[in-house]
Protein backbone atom coordinates (compact mmCIF):
# COMPACT_ATOMS: atom_id res chain seq x y z
CA UNK A 1 0.00 0.00 0.00
CA UNK A 2 1.01 3.59 -0.52
CA UNK A 3 2.00 4.71 3.44
CA UNK A 4 0.99 7.77 4.81
CA UNK A 5 4.32 10.06 3.70
CA UNK A 6 3.37 8.39 0.07
CA UNK A 7 5.71 5.96 -0.56
CA UNK A 8 4.58 2.77 -2.16
CA UNK A 9 6.52 -0.88 -1.29
CA UNK A 10 6.22 -2.28 -4.67
CA UNK A 11 6.32 -0.62 -8.47
CA UNK A 12 5.23 -1.66 -11.47
CA UNK A 13 7.01 -0.14 -14.72
CA UNK A 14 5.44 -1.17 -17.52
CA UNK A 15 7.81 -0.22 -20.34
CA UNK A 16 10.89 -0.98 -17.88
CA UNK A 17 12.85 1.05 -19.90
CA UNK A 18 11.19 3.79 -20.38
CA UNK A 19 13.55 6.98 -19.58
CA UNK A 20 10.85 8.90 -18.17
CA UNK A 21 8.71 5.85 -16.25
CA UNK A 22 12.26 5.52 -14.78
CA UNK A 23 12.25 9.10 -13.90
CA UNK A 24 8.97 8.46 -11.81
CA UNK A 25 10.46 5.23 -10.29
CA UNK A 26 13.36 7.32 -9.11
CA UNK A 27 10.89 10.12 -7.56
CA UNK A 28 9.47 7.65 -5.73
CA UNK A 29 12.39 5.73 -4.61
CA UNK A 30 14.00 8.98 -3.35
CA UNK A 31 10.82 8.98 -0.75
CA UNK A 32 12.31 5.51 0.61
CA UNK A 33 13.33 2.08 -0.80
CA UNK A 34 10.62 -0.67 -2.58
CA UNK A 35 10.99 -3.31 -4.47
CA UNK A 36 10.45 -2.47 -8.17
CA UNK A 37 9.28 -4.95 -10.98
CA UNK A 38 10.80 -3.63 -14.42
CA UNK A 39 8.54 -5.22 -17.65
CA UNK A 40 10.29 -4.73 -20.72
CA UNK A 41 11.13 -6.87 -23.88
CA UNK A 42 13.98 -8.13 -23.37
CA UNK A 43 16.86 -5.82 -24.68
CA UNK A 44 19.62 -3.99 -23.37
CA UNK A 45 17.99 -1.05 -22.02
CA UNK A 46 16.71 -3.47 -19.08
CA UNK A 47 19.65 -3.67 -17.63
CA UNK A 48 21.34 -0.17 -17.86
CA UNK A 49 17.34 0.44 -15.88
CA UNK A 50 17.81 -2.18 -13.56
CA UNK A 51 21.25 0.21 -12.57
CA UNK A 52 19.29 2.93 -12.61
CA UNK A 53 17.01 2.08 -10.22
CA UNK A 54 19.43 -0.20 -8.04
CA UNK A 55 21.42 3.16 -7.68
CA UNK A 56 18.04 5.04 -6.74
CA UNK A 57 17.86 2.73 -3.75
CA UNK A 58 15.34 -0.24 -4.74
CA UNK A 59 15.45 -3.04 -2.16
CA UNK A 60 15.14 -5.17 -5.23
CA UNK A 61 14.54 -5.73 -8.83
CA UNK A 62 12.76 -7.95 -10.63
CA UNK A 63 13.09 -7.94 -14.98
CA UNK A 64 9.99 -9.71 -16.25
CA UNK A 65 9.46 -10.02 -19.71
CA UNK A 66 6.51 -8.09 -21.52
CA UNK A 67 5.58 -7.28 -24.77
CA UNK A 68 3.17 -4.47 -25.12
CA UNK A 69 1.48 -6.03 -28.49
CA UNK A 70 1.86 -9.49 -27.33
CA UNK A 71 -1.73 -8.82 -25.91
CA UNK A 72 -2.27 -12.81 -25.66
CA UNK A 73 0.39 -13.23 -23.24
CA UNK A 74 -0.82 -10.51 -21.07
CA UNK A 75 -3.03 -12.37 -18.92
CA UNK A 76 -0.36 -14.39 -17.53
CA UNK A 77 2.74 -11.85 -17.04
CA UNK A 78 0.11 -10.23 -15.19
CA UNK A 79 -0.44 -13.54 -13.34
CA UNK A 80 3.32 -13.79 -12.63
CA UNK A 81 3.65 -10.21 -11.50
CA UNK A 82 0.94 -10.58 -8.60
CA UNK A 83 1.62 -14.30 -7.59
CA UNK A 84 4.81 -12.65 -5.76
CA UNK A 85 2.70 -9.81 -4.40
CA UNK A 86 0.03 -7.02 -4.00
CA UNK A 87 1.65 -3.77 -6.56
CA UNK A 88 1.21 -0.35 -5.26
CA UNK A 89 2.27 1.53 -8.10
CA UNK A 90 1.82 0.53 -11.35
CA UNK A 91 3.48 3.19 -14.01
CA UNK A 92 1.90 2.41 -17.44
CA UNK A 93 4.98 3.99 -19.79
CA UNK A 94 5.62 2.01 -22.93
CA UNK A 95 5.01 3.45 -26.51
CA UNK A 96 6.94 4.81 -29.52
CA UNK A 97 6.56 8.27 -31.21
CA UNK A 98 7.66 7.27 -35.07
CA UNK A 99 7.38 9.04 -38.25
CA UNK A 100 4.03 10.80 -39.01
CA UNK A 101 4.06 11.30 -42.25
CA UNK A 102 5.55 7.55 -42.95
CA UNK A 103 3.18 6.24 -40.54
CA UNK A 104 -0.23 7.71 -42.14
CA UNK A 105 0.96 6.50 -45.53
CA UNK A 106 2.18 2.85 -44.33
CA UNK A 107 -0.82 0.30 -43.12
CA UNK A 108 2.15 -1.74 -41.14
CA UNK A 109 3.65 1.28 -39.39
CA UNK A 110 -0.12 2.81 -38.55
CA UNK A 111 -1.62 -0.55 -37.41
CA UNK A 112 1.76 -0.87 -35.17
CA UNK A 113 1.33 2.79 -33.61
CA UNK A 114 -1.79 1.94 -32.70
CA UNK A 115 -1.30 -1.21 -31.52
CA UNK A 116 1.40 -0.17 -29.32
CA UNK A 117 0.32 3.06 -28.06
CA UNK A 118 -3.11 2.45 -27.76
CA UNK A 119 -4.32 -1.23 -28.20
CA UNK A 120 -1.27 -1.89 -25.21
CA UNK A 121 -2.39 0.20 -22.57
CA UNK A 122 -6.10 -0.62 -22.86
CA UNK A 123 -5.24 -4.94 -22.37
CA UNK A 124 -2.82 -3.42 -19.18
CA UNK A 125 -5.53 -1.49 -18.31
CA UNK A 126 -8.24 -3.98 -17.70
CA UNK A 127 -5.90 -6.46 -16.10
CA UNK A 128 -4.58 -3.54 -13.58
CA UNK A 129 -8.07 -2.78 -12.99
CA UNK A 130 -9.06 -6.70 -12.14
CA UNK A 131 -6.00 -7.41 -10.22
CA UNK A 132 -5.78 -3.72 -7.62
CA UNK A 133 -9.53 -4.18 -7.38
CA UNK A 134 -9.07 -7.72 -5.90
CA UNK A 135 -6.24 -6.25 -4.20
CA UNK A 136 -8.72 -3.40 -2.55
CA UNK A 137 -6.17 -0.79 -3.62
CA UNK A 138 -3.28 0.63 -6.12
CA UNK A 139 -2.42 3.58 -8.08
CA UNK A 140 -2.21 3.60 -11.79
CA UNK A 141 -0.55 6.26 -13.55
CA UNK A 142 -0.37 6.64 -17.80
CA UNK A 143 1.40 8.64 -19.76
CA UNK A 144 -1.14 10.52 -21.77
CA UNK A 145 -0.38 13.35 -23.82
CA UNK A 146 -1.22 16.88 -24.94
CA UNK A 147 -0.92 15.36 -28.26
CA UNK A 148 -3.93 13.33 -27.68
CA UNK A 149 -5.98 16.17 -25.86
CA UNK A 150 -6.24 17.85 -29.52
CA UNK A 151 -5.00 15.68 -32.06
CA UNK A 152 -2.85 17.64 -34.67
CA UNK A 153 -2.21 17.01 -38.45
CA UNK A 154 1.79 17.03 -37.36
CA UNK A 155 1.36 13.53 -35.39
CA UNK A 156 -1.92 12.78 -36.01
CA UNK A 157 -1.02 8.64 -35.68
CA UNK A 158 0.39 9.35 -32.44
CA UNK A 159 -2.27 12.09 -31.04
CA UNK A 160 -5.23 9.83 -32.03
CA UNK A 161 -3.65 6.81 -29.92
CA UNK A 162 -3.27 8.76 -26.80
CA UNK A 163 -6.45 10.69 -26.89
CA UNK A 164 -7.75 6.95 -27.00
CA UNK A 165 -5.45 5.95 -24.23
CA UNK A 166 -6.02 9.29 -22.65
CA UNK A 167 -9.99 8.86 -22.45
CA UNK A 168 -10.04 5.36 -21.63
CA UNK A 169 -8.13 5.96 -18.25
CA UNK A 170 -9.77 8.57 -17.27
CA UNK A 171 -13.22 6.81 -17.24
CA UNK A 172 -11.12 3.54 -16.21
CA UNK A 173 -10.64 6.00 -13.13
CA UNK A 174 -13.98 6.55 -12.84
CA UNK A 175 -15.73 2.95 -13.11
CA UNK A 176 -13.20 2.29 -10.37
CA UNK A 177 -14.65 4.75 -7.72
CA UNK A 178 -15.08 3.26 -4.49
CA UNK A 179 -12.89 0.34 -5.09
CA UNK A 180 -9.70 1.60 -3.64
CA UNK A 181 -7.92 1.87 -6.83
CA UNK A 182 -6.82 5.77 -8.52
CA UNK A 183 -5.90 6.24 -11.77
CA UNK A 184 -3.75 9.71 -12.60
CA UNK A 185 -3.59 10.42 -16.67
CA UNK A 186 -1.49 12.60 -17.67
CA UNK A 187 -0.93 14.54 -20.53
CA UNK A 188 3.09 15.66 -20.59
CA UNK A 189 3.70 18.13 -23.38
CA UNK A 190 7.27 17.62 -24.61
CA UNK A 191 9.92 16.22 -22.37
CA UNK A 192 13.80 15.54 -22.77
CA UNK A 193 13.74 11.68 -22.97
CA UNK A 194 15.52 8.86 -25.03
CA UNK A 195 12.01 9.44 -27.44
CA UNK A 196 12.25 12.89 -27.98
CA UNK A 197 16.53 13.00 -28.29
CA UNK A 198 16.57 13.54 -32.34
CA UNK A 199 14.01 16.57 -31.85
CA UNK A 200 14.48 20.14 -31.20
CA UNK A 201 12.98 21.87 -28.07
CA UNK A 202 9.28 22.05 -28.64
CA UNK A 203 7.49 25.22 -26.29
CA UNK A 204 7.41 24.82 -22.80
CA UNK A 205 9.44 21.31 -23.04
CA UNK A 206 10.46 20.19 -20.03
CA UNK A 207 12.48 17.75 -18.30
CA UNK A 208 11.86 14.21 -16.98
CA UNK A 209 12.41 14.64 -13.69
CA UNK A 210 9.61 17.44 -13.99
CA UNK A 211 7.31 15.25 -15.02
CA UNK A 212 8.39 13.31 -11.99
CA UNK A 213 8.16 15.10 -9.49
CA UNK A 214 4.80 16.28 -10.97
CA UNK A 215 3.26 12.56 -10.75
CA UNK A 216 4.72 12.52 -7.20
CA UNK A 217 2.71 15.56 -6.13
CA UNK A 218 -0.09 14.41 -7.75
CA UNK A 219 -0.39 11.12 -6.36
CA UNK A 220 0.02 12.41 -3.17
CA UNK A 221 -2.80 15.04 -3.79
CA UNK A 222 -5.12 12.63 -5.44
CA UNK A 223 -5.36 13.95 -8.59
CA UNK A 224 -6.78 11.87 -12.06
CA UNK A 225 -5.71 14.53 -14.39
CA UNK A 226 -2.33 16.62 -14.53
CA UNK A 227 -0.49 18.75 -17.32
CA UNK A 228 3.22 18.78 -16.61
CA UNK A 229 3.89 22.43 -17.90
CA UNK A 230 1.59 24.65 -15.80
CA UNK A 231 0.43 26.93 -19.07
CA UNK A 232 -0.34 23.50 -20.99
CA UNK A 233 -3.78 23.22 -19.76
CA UNK A 234 -4.96 27.29 -20.52
CA UNK A 235 -3.33 26.92 -23.59
CA UNK A 236 -4.89 23.47 -24.84
CA UNK A 237 -8.75 24.97 -23.66
CA UNK A 238 -7.99 27.24 -26.21
CA UNK A 239 -6.62 25.77 -29.06
CA UNK A 240 -9.02 22.68 -29.02
CA UNK A 241 -11.39 25.07 -29.68
CA UNK A 242 -10.56 27.00 -31.99
CA UNK A 243 -11.91 26.62 -35.78
CA UNK A 244 -9.65 24.40 -38.49
CA UNK A 245 -9.07 27.21 -41.15
CA UNK A 246 -7.57 28.77 -37.94
CA UNK A 247 -5.63 25.40 -37.01
CA UNK A 248 -4.34 25.03 -40.84
CA UNK A 249 -2.02 28.59 -40.25
CA UNK A 250 -0.80 27.48 -36.55
CA UNK A 251 2.76 25.69 -36.36
CA UNK A 252 1.43 22.80 -34.83
N1 LIG B 1 9.01 12.18 -24.06
C1 LIG B 1 7.97 12.95 -24.35
O1 LIG B 1 8.10 14.10 -24.82
C2 LIG B 1 6.58 12.46 -24.07
C3 LIG B 1 5.53 13.38 -24.05
C4 LIG B 1 4.24 12.94 -23.79
C5 LIG B 1 4.01 11.60 -23.55
N2 LIG B 1 5.04 10.70 -23.59
C6 LIG B 1 4.75 9.31 -23.31
O2 LIG B 1 5.44 8.93 -22.15
C7 LIG B 1 5.71 7.53 -22.18
C8 LIG B 1 7.17 7.31 -21.86
O3 LIG B 1 7.95 7.82 -22.94
P1 LIG B 1 9.51 8.15 -22.77
O4 LIG B 1 9.68 9.58 -23.05
O5 LIG B 1 10.01 7.57 -21.51
O6 LIG B 1 10.11 7.36 -24.01
P2 LIG B 1 11.12 6.12 -24.07
O7 LIG B 1 12.27 6.32 -23.17
O8 LIG B 1 11.37 5.91 -25.52
O9 LIG B 1 10.24 4.93 -23.47
C9 LIG B 1 9.30 4.23 -24.22
C10 LIG B 1 9.44 2.76 -23.85
O10 LIG B 1 8.42 2.02 -24.51
C11 LIG B 1 8.95 0.76 -24.77
N3 LIG B 1 8.23 0.02 -25.80
C12 LIG B 1 8.04 0.36 -27.09
N4 LIG B 1 7.38 -0.62 -27.72
C13 LIG B 1 7.16 -1.60 -26.79
C14 LIG B 1 6.54 -2.86 -26.83
N5 LIG B 1 5.99 -3.36 -27.95
N6 LIG B 1 6.50 -3.59 -25.69
C15 LIG B 1 7.06 -3.13 -24.55
N7 LIG B 1 7.66 -1.94 -24.44
C16 LIG B 1 7.71 -1.19 -25.57
C17 LIG B 1 10.39 1.02 -25.20
O11 LIG B 1 11.12 -0.16 -25.00
P3 LIG B 1 12.23 -0.72 -26.02
O12 LIG B 1 13.52 -0.28 -25.41
O13 LIG B 1 12.02 -2.19 -25.98
O14 LIG B 1 11.95 -0.11 -27.36
C18 LIG B 1 10.78 2.15 -24.27
O15 LIG B 1 11.43 1.66 -23.12
C19 LIG B 1 5.26 7.05 -23.56
O16 LIG B 1 3.97 6.51 -23.47
C20 LIG B 1 5.22 8.33 -24.38
O17 LIG B 1 4.33 8.22 -25.45
C21 LIG B 1 6.32 11.11 -23.84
Amino acid sequence: MIDAVGKPQTILLLGGASDMGLAVVEEFLSRGPARVILAARDSEDLTSATERVKAAGASEVTPVKFDAVDFASHPAVFDEIWAQGDVDLAIVAFGILGDNEQQWQDQRQAVLAAQVNYTGPVSVGVLLAEKMKRQGHGQIVVFSSVAGEMVRRSNFVYGSAKAGVDGFYRMLGEALRGTGVKVLTVRPGQARTNMTKHLDDAPLTVYKEDVARAIGKAVDNRKTLIWVHPLFQPIMLILKHLPMFVIRKLPL
